[in-house]
């Protein structure tokens, strides 16, 4: 099995460490900057690192990971899955919408897997959300709230708004795209949406020009309403979620790294600590990946996941721009079949 690494910042450079942990050996990369090249051949031994993923793919690959910018997402992946890959590409699947329905056609063609990494539904609060909504511990959802925030700079301290791209609108940075994993998950537990408004702007001084605040209310298809803060702003980094269930609710933050679920039957709280390594998140979701491919199962996070994440932000993008709710049209579609 040989994977190609399309793209060794620091994504790219996380998950060639974690592939070679879980026994990986054939390992292949690219970048279109020499020192990350250099470095990643030296600090996790590969024989070969190449300039352009033409080069990465050109040498028979199984499996390529797309760890680029996300306006290089889509053109890598088709180069990837033309030459015959099952791909796992890093969230957000993309910047827009554009190219995605050719890229997920193509790989159905050929039966190839995509998985989009959507980390998060592999960190255990998270899984334990879901499964506490399953169980019906709090009834028929009704309302939901998911928190992001953090500071820009924060994220990777050695760079500045030149050379990284979530500075730039251009190459898919801000805080809509990359704090999509609240939209993914919350879809992970609720189903899809069907109508999105939004505010998607900048509201603080960073010298960026892609959104560094988005606030997004969304209907789902079961009729759940619920709230995403996104921000680049805040200097606190904390992710939170909210459930508000007809028995009861389930709420959890990286503040105190506690599920805690009120029942209303009891009127009790029970909270459970769901702290957890860092990196364990990543290598579940790669330990599952791997997984797919030796057995052929669908992923966990399909590439029409992460296309359904997009059409949210598209819509949101679209409804902050025209200042009103926009319907999403695959969920209109479904609707009146
Ligand atoms: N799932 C997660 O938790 C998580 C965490 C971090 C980043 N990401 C995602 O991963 C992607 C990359 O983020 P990052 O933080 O690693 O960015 P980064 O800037 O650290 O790395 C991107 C790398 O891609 C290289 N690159 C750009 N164009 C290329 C091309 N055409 N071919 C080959 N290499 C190219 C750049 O030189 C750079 O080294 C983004 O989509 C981001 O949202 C996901």
């Amino acid at each position: 099995m040989r994977i190609a690494v399309i793209g060794c910042g620091s994504i790219g450079k996380r998950h060639i460490q974690n592939l070679k942990a879980l026994g990986v050996k054939d390992l292949v990369a690219c970048d279109v900057r020499a020192d990350r090249r250099n470095e990643v051949a030296e600090r996790f031994g590969l024989a070969q690192t190449y300039e352009d993923y033409q080069g990465a793919l050109s040498d028979g690959a199984n499996a390529a990971f797309v760890c680029t910018p996300p306006v290089f997402h889509m053109p890598a992946a088709m180069a990837a899955a033309r030459a015959g890959c099952h791909l796992f590409i890093e969230k957000p699947l993309s910047s827009t919408l554009e190219g995605v329905d050719e890229l997920l056609s193509l790989c159905e063609e050929r039966r190839l897997l995509v998985m989009t990494g959507y980390n998060m539904r592999f960190w255990a609060p998270i899984v334990q959300i879901k499964a506490l909504i399953q169980a019906g511990r709090i009834g028929r959802v009704l309302t939901g709230r998911v928190g992001m925030s953090g500071y820009l700079p924060d994220f990777h301290p050695s760079e500045g708004p030149r050379e990284y791209f979530m500075f730039q609108k251009a190459l898919g940075g801000g805080a809509l795209l990359d704090m999509s994993h609240g939209i993914d998950f919350m879809c992970w537990f609720l189903g899809r949406i069907e109508a999105v408004s939004a505010f998607h702007e900048r509201v603080g001084g960073l010298e960026m020009d892609a959104d560094d605040t988005t606030l997004l209310l969304a209907r789902f298809t079961s009729g759940a309403l619920v709230d995403f803060h996104f921000d680049l702003l805040g200097r606190a980094p904390r992710k939170s979620c909210e459930v508000i269930g007809e028995q009861g609710t389930i709420t959890w933050d990286t503040v105190s790294h506690e599920v805690r679920a009120y029942d209303a039957q009891t009127a009790r709280w029970t909270a459970t600590s769901c702290e957890v390594a860092y990196n364990e998140v990543y290598l579940a979701e790669l330990r599952h990946f791997l997984e797919c491919l030796a057995q052929g199962k669908t992923p966990m996070v399909t590439g029409a996941d992460g296309k359904h994440a997009l059409e949210v932000i598209e819509a949101a993008r679209r409804s902050a721009q025209e200042g009103r709710v926009i319907q999403l049209a695959s969920t209109a579609a479904a609707a009146v079949r």
